[in-house]
């Protein structure tokens, strides 16, 4: 099903203007750094010239990165939301996230003992997720943590999501481990993440090592054909979203780990065209 809704969604966009169609135009190469500089047309190609992902590109797409490469997208990332315009930004795409998960309704009025949200950014999806289901106790993991809590619009400044005292911690999920003592978790939520993380075989395995049975999977990003990926690894320099893994490979995992609970195939509007994005939801199977 998750297959066919996705190829559904494939040739609709085909049929409208997608991506492809931009790709044909004359602004076909682009390069962002890590200023957030945007260079187009002949500009963009001689940059492309000394600098391209494409040496990273494997036949699952970009799906490992070296940490070099992850850094520089990290600081990408930090003059996003830390920087002069950043610091008035208030979300994330949030509300659309919520839009796009339906107001989280199939998790309404669930009990959940322990979530965690992963690359929760400075505002956070699981403040809406809250407002749904009833969670006692919150993990909010990001990189970039110590830096996003002096956010001025940061949604745990009190280490607060609402009356919940939340933990936060500091590690990339691909190096995030639980104890011994820890209990698993039964909710993890991934929105808007596995494209600025730095290895995907590691990701995927670390979300089925902290899951507890059963446990609920909340997963959003995009999702690009391994043509479309090699496309772009000639043609386009993104410094802030490195990892880009076939579209293939993200239904593979979900489709082989979880039993499905939710699903919505859309597109985002991005500097390099519309790009078509899942949002899914899944239980881990036993
Ligand atoms: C585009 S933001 C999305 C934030 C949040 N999920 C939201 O929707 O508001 C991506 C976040 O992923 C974090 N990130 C990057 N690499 C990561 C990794 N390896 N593990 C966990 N989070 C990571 C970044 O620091 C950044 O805050």
């Amino acid at each position: 099903m998750l297959r066919v809704m996705y190829r559904f969604r494939k040739v609709l966009n085909k049929l409208t203007s997608n991506i492809t169609r931009k790709d044909e135009n004359s602004e076909q190469y682009m390069y962002i750094d890590e200023y957030r500089r945007i260079s187009k047309g002949k500009d963009a190609k001689k940059l492309l010239s000394s600098r391209k992902d494409n040496i990273y590109l494997g036949k699952n797409g970009i799906a490992e990165i070296n940490l070099d490469r992850w850094a520089e997208a990290q600081r990408y990332e930090e003059r996003s939301w830390m920087s002069k315009s950043g610091l008035s930004i208030c979300e994330d795409r949030n509300s659309q996230h919520k839009k796009n998960f339906d107001s989280y309704s199939f998790i309404k009025d669930k009990e959940f003992n322990n979530a965690i949200e992963i690359g929760c950014g400075p505002f956070t999806n699981i403040r809406d997720i809250y407002k749904y289901c009833n969670i006692s106790n919150i993990t909010l993991l990001d990189p970039l943590i110590n830096r996003y809590i002096h956010h001025p619009h940061c949604a745990y400044s009190k280490q607060y999501i609402y009356n919940t005292r939340v933990k936060l911690d500091d590690r990339p999920i691909e190096q995030f481990s639980l104890r011994h003592d820890e209990p698993k978790f039964d909710l993890v939520i991934v929105i808007n993440v596995l494209e600025h993380c730095y290895s995907f075989d590691k990701f995927c395995e670390r979300i089925l090592s902290i899951l507890a049975n059963k446990g609920i999977f909340i997963f959003n990003d995009k999702l690009l054909s391994l043509s479309q990926i090699q496309h772009y690894s000639q043609n386009l320099f993104d410094s802030g979203h490195p990892l880009r893994v076939a579209d293939e490979r993200i239904l593979d995992f979900l489709k082989n780990n979880f039993q499905s609970i939710y699903e919505n195939f859309n597109s985002v509007d991005t500097p390099v065209g519309e790009i078509n994005t899942i949002y899914f939801a899944g239980m881990l199977k036993s």
